[in-house]
């Protein structure tokens, strides 16, 4: 997107024409206001005819679509979660697996979600594709992973990774960022070296103990496929007690 000189937005307040509409708009005054940002979607559409019977290898064959298409991250989603008393918290995580029985990503179990998660199963989980004008939303709960399952998966890990996962006291405070870089140096040193943090797979180092995986069991499953005039495709899969039901949403 260009970007507007600075004149043409003093110009815009001049006349009196508020650029910003909601909040406190850009830092910027070379910025285009936020409100006037917005793009057409409709390079495709989305039938029932065209999805599956089973949502996840709809979703398999939209990550597929989504990897083809060049998208950075295809598999980055945000894992919503729920706090004791209800509040909401979200935060990006890799999927990792899915498959019938469900997605799986990966984190410390003494993590803000991990401990979330432990207080209330439920989760909520979204898809964005921009190339694609795509997003998969989910709903669904969360069940732990068997250790086995933890550690094959761990074990595929660059070794730098690994020792991360180690060292890294995941959403607990810190004093500063060399006490981070001390307790890498510590954790590589048990493990027999500094490591870099390459793509190789593989490190030989095995799962901490505090350090887990969930597989989301979904309740609805939502593809969603942008249309002109905001008049976009939404088709919900929603669990009954005899299979899928597919049903079709406004937007
Ligand atoms: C692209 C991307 C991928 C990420 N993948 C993961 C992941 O798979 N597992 C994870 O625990 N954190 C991942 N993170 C970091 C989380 O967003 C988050 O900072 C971290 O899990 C701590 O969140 P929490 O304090 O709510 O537990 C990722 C972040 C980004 C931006």
């Amino acid at each position: 997107m260009s970007r507007a000189p600075r004149g043409w937005l003093v110009a815009r307040m001049n006349e009196g024409q508020s650029p910003v509409l909601f909040g406190e708009g850009p830092a910027s005054s070379a910025t285009p206001p936020w409100s006037s940002l917005r793009r057409t979607f409709g390079a495709a559409s989305l039938a029932a005819g065209e999805l599956g019977a089973d949502p996840m290898a709809q979703l398999e064959a939209w990550l597929a679509d989504a990897l083809e298409a060049g998208e950075l991250d295809p598999n980055a989603m945000s894992l919503a979660t729920a706090d004791r008393a209800g509040r909401p918290d979200v935060r990006i995580v890799l999927l990792k697996a899915v498959g019938p029985r469900g997605i799986v990503f990966f984190g410390r179990l003494d993590s803000a979600k991990g401990r979330q998660i432990a207080g209330n199963p439920h989760v909520a989980l979204c898809l964005y594709w921009p190339r694609l004008e795509r997003q998969v939303r989910i709903r669904g709960r969360a069940h732990r992973l068997p250790r086995a399952e933890v550690g094959s998966y761990f074990a595929t890990r660059p070794r730098g990774s690994q020792i991360g996962a180690w060292a890294s006291p995941q959403s607990r405070p810190i004093p500063d960022r060399q006490a981070l870089e001390r307790l890498y140096d510590r954790a590589a040193a048990r493990f027999g070296g500094v490591a870099t943090d390459g793509a190789e797979a593989g490190g030989g180092i095995s799962a901490p103990p505090y350090w887990g995986g969930w597989r989301v069991r979904p309740s609805s499953v939502e593809f969603w496929q942008g249309r002109r005039d905001r008049l976009h495709d939404r088709l919900a899969y929603r669990r009954t007690h005899r299979g899928w039901r597919l049903v079709r949403l406004a937007p």
